[in-house]
């Protein structure tokens, strides 16, 4: 029998992708359903969508528009629609487009397997984006090995509420997965050969566990326990939050060679006035001193952000500290984004009175910057040799490897394929606008 197809379109974040790949895993445990690339092949359509910036509903519709005739032609095939679109629109996604089957939400993933059974006994189309928090992690199949590097969701959804933002609202409040589970997940993938770790989360730094005598432990402790676990070569974390950017969690860049020389840390504006209209919980100065005290603690760390440009009130004035403050922190490449107003947030509500051509031209400014700043690391790191995580071939020249440094940057280079899932030692030869160039140096 032809083996049935899953398609799944992935929008937005890492949690997304993260989010798709448990899809993916469970529909192949429950249906044998294997993933195609191609939508008219595919037996079982997923859309995982996004809605933190741009019109991403709109796109979500156009795309279900032309599923519609793919269903017309295919009768048993079922579309679902997961993530933070399906979260916000709920029943709506079923008003405007009633060839889905089914709607689920980032904490209902783990229930598609039911949810399409359902479909298929009842003939109802079926919608379930409720929060029922760690529920999710306790429906999953064990990870699978895929490849030496591994993410790992160590919490949910986000508690903090800046005033432009969805994701309280689609992911849900915090939640941290209990410590016993984290720790077993790593250790079983470590076993199988998985060397390297992305611990995932809106805000990681929130996290907290309990310990079996009950006392309290922190973001800092679960970074000191993953590391000792054996086989862990190397941890890395997205994203975190300025605010809970505790000196136990800057110390721990001192004291764990496992944890990489890289953080995410976005600043969102360098203005004090928009920091606070943002909710953001900090100021510019708070900001500056937690990135000093972790070049203290890790001399050359690379630090990248996110900005937000043309937030409702912004000022030439705010513009100026935002362009001021990548400048002063010296950005290891950051994303830029045009304020959008999301539906149902604070900031929606405020008069939004820059011109779109005004906000273009401030996002180019801001990226040209965060690109130069960029490029001086890259070039500063020609010359040095690099511990790289070799992942595979080359995306451009088949013949060649690709692997990735510390600071996350991608170096190709020539070497044997049988380097491949290991870590090895290139020196870097040049730099390039994506990526870097380099030669592996084989142990002597
Ligand atoms: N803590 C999360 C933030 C999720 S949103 C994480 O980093 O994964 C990712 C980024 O999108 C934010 O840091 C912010 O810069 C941007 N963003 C969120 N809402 C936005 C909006 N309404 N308009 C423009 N950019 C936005
Ligand atoms: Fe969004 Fe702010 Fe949380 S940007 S994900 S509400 S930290």
């Amino acid at each position: 029998m032809k083996a049935h197809k899953l398609y799944i379109r992935t929008f937005g974040c890492q949690m997304n992708e993260y989010d798709s790949d448990k899809v993916a895993d469970l529909l192949r445990a429950t249906r044998q359903l294997e993933t195609t690339a191609s939508v008219e092949d595919a037996d079982v359509i997923v859309l995982n969508t996004c809605s933190v910036r741009e019109k991403a509903s709109e796109k979500v519709f156009s795309d279900l528009g032309r599923l519609r005739e793919l269903k017309q032609e295919k009768p048993g095939l079922l579309i679902a629609v997961g993530g933070c679109v399906a979260s916000q629109e709920g029943e709506q996604i079923l008003k405007r487009a009633p060839w889905v089957d089914v709607v689920f939400g980032p904490q209902t993933l783990h229930r598609v397997p039911d949810l399409l059974t359902a479909r298929e006994r009842s003939g109802a189309p079926q919608v379930d984006i409720r929060f029922p928090e760690i529920e999710k992690f306790d429906h999953l199949p064990p990870p699978r090995k895929d490849g030496p590097a591994a993410f790992v969701s160590i919490m949910e959804g986000c508690s903090k509420y800046c005033s432009f933002c969805v994701v309280p609202y689609t992911r849900g409040e915090e939640f941290s997965r209990p410590l016993g589970d984290i720790l077993a997940e790593v250790a079983a993938l470590a076993d199988e050969g998985v060397m390297e770790f992305t611990l995932l989360g809106q805000n990681v730094n929130a996290w907290r566990g309990e310990l079996d005598d009950g006392s309290a432990a922190d973001f800092a402790d679960l970074l000191h326990w993953l590391a000792d676990i054996p086989g862990v070569e190397r941890l890395r974390f997205t994203t975190s939050h300025p605010l809970e950017f505790s000196q136990r969690l800057i110390d721990a860049f001192r004291s764990l060679s496992k944890l990489v020389g890289q953080v995410h840390l976005p600043v969102q504006s360098g203005s004090d006035r928009i920091l606070a209209a943002m909710k953001r919980g900090y100021t510019t100065l708070e900001y500056k001193s937690i990135v000093r005290r972790l070049r203290e603690a890790r001399p050359g760390i690379s630090i990248s952000s996110d900005i937000i440009v043309g937030f409702p009130g912004e000022a030439e004035a705010d513009f100026q500290a935002t362009l001021k403050l990548v400048e002063d922190v010296d950005f290891d490449g950051s994303y830029v984004f045009v304020y959008s107003p999301r539906p149902g947030t604070p900031a929606a509500a405020l008069p939004d009175t820059l011109d779109q051509a005004a906000k273009l031209a401030r996002l180019q400014a801001v990226q040209a910057l965060t690109d130069a700043t960029a490029a001086r690391t890259s070039a500063a790191m020609v010359g040095s040799v690099q511990r790289v995580l070799v992942t595979g071939h080359a995306r451009k020249d088949g013949s060649e490897l690709c692997g990735r440094c510390d600071n996350n940057r991608v170096v190709n280079f020539a070497g044997p394929a049988s380097l491949i899932g290991r870590y090895a030692d290139v020196e870097i030869s040049g730099a390039l606008p994506h990526s870097l160039r380099g030669r592996w140096r084989a142990a002597e």
